[in-house]
């Protein structure tokens, strides 16, 4: 039973509680002087003392209700107060839409962002710098119900022109399967993303500076990691593959024999051929180096990359022995690019084969120890790059 019903039963009762008490009152008097009756005057007596304890009651009910009804409204206007601090000092934007995409409120920080509030009243949709964003369609999506990122925070970021760096959480309010308004949330992250950049740079000069140790320590192979990320990034170029696979590819070109760290100098340095026993160990180093960079998080792939650079395409290559496409890509490329380097560096055991031999090797071992697609396209790459490559060495 609700407040508003039990006031309304307390109201009826008020309506007739006057004449009633008259009548009680009356009837009580009277049984008291003209019956002389004793025991009616009890029961007269009695009924007036019930109708008026009821009363009584029914008043210290309403009363508490009537407190109950007051401290809800204090919480609520005091969670209101709570909230409207919130919306109006948080330094997240806040942009509220209409189920038809018109923008219906714009909190002080998404003013300060946009420079004005301009946008409001508009329909979020015709404004040209969203129509140009890719966060259009994460809108129109939560607009039209279709998509089931609705029903979750969904995740965009977005550079703007002055290269300031946004996150935006669009999140459709349901009720009853009816989208009834879209909130969208934008943060400033733009200090974050300089601080990551910076974090990413300093992480990469350490990576160049580990590589050029293990050149440094494998006497024999010189510019051999700066060499191999030269011609690995000029495949990067024409492979239609994302900027992010390009990024981990050339990271790994870079250190693929980074495990050489831990393999002995006098296997590493020995200027004769090595016994099977120490190219057994030499061979260890595609996984000692995927173990180290494989610690590093979100460097799983540039592990992997590591772990099977010295694959052979068709599968008798170490250290698993897997063939094919089973090789990641980046692995593939870099075993080309290693090969070649190693033709056609001059080394304290053997000279260089010189370019055409190389190139000539190259093709030979297409389908053996190289993918011939990627073969072939090296020598494009090479053969289209002219001196810029072949000043390498
Ligand atoms: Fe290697």
């Amino acid at each position: 039973m609700t407040i508003k019903s039990i006031r309304r039963i307390f109201m009826i009762s008020c309506f007739f509680n006057v004449p009633l008490s008259i009548l009680l009152i009356y009837q009580f008097v009277w049984s008291l002087f003209k019956l002389g009756n004793n025991s009616y005057t009890i029961i007269s007596l009695a009924e007036l003392f019930l109708y008026i304890s009821s009363n009584i009651i029914l008043a210290v009910i309403m009363k508490n209700l009537h407190l109950e009804e007051e401290q809800l409204l204090g919480m609520y206007q005091k969670g209101e107060k709570l909230n409207d601090l919130i919306i109006k000092n948080t330094p997240s934007g806040l942009i509220i839409l209409s189920n038809k995409g018109i923008i219906e409120y714009l909190n002080p920080a998404i003013i300060k962002i946009l420079g004005s509030d301009e946008a409001l009243g508009q329909n979020i949709l015709d404004i040209d710098s969203i129509k140009n964003n890719f966060i259009y369609r994460n809108i129109v999506s939560a607009l039209a119900g279709k998509s089931s990122v609705m029903f979750g925070l969904n995740y965009v970021t977005n550079i703007t022109k002055e290269n300031r760096v946004f996150n935006t959480y669009i999140d459709a309010v349901v009720n009853e399967n009816k989208v009834s308004k879209v909130i969208i949330h934008i943060h400033d992250v733009t200090k974050e993303v300089e601080l990551k950049n910076e974090i990413e740079s300093t992480f990469l000069s350490t990576i160049e500076a580990l590589a050029e140790s293990i050149d440094a320590k494998d006497t024999y192979t010189g510019r051999h990691s700066s060499n191999v990320l030269k011609y690995t990034s000029k495949m990067c170029e024409v492979l239609e593959i994302d900027d992010k696979h390009k990024e981990n590819i050339k990271i790994a070109a870079t250190i693929h024999d980074i495990g050489k760290i831990g393999i002995t100098d006098s296997i590493l340095k020995k200027p004769d051929k090595l016994t099977n026993e120490e190219y057994e160990i030499m061979k260890d180093h595609p996984v000692i180096g995927s173990s180290i960079v494989g610690k590093i998080h979100g460097y799983k792939k540039i592990s992997n990359i590591i772990k099977y650079h010295h694959e052979r395409w068709d599968g008798r290559g170490y250290p698993e022995g897997i063939k094919e496409d089973e090789i990641p890509l980046g692995a593939q490329i870099i075993a080309i690019a290693d090969a070649f380097d190693a033709m056609t560096s001059n080394r304290v055991y053997r000279k260089s084969l010189g370019y055409e031999r190389a190139v000539q090797i190259l093709i030979e071992e297409k389908g053996r120890q190289f993918n011939s697609e990627l073969v072939e396209l090296f020598i494009d790459v090479l053969q289209s790059s002219g001196e810029e490559l072949l000043e390498i060495g």
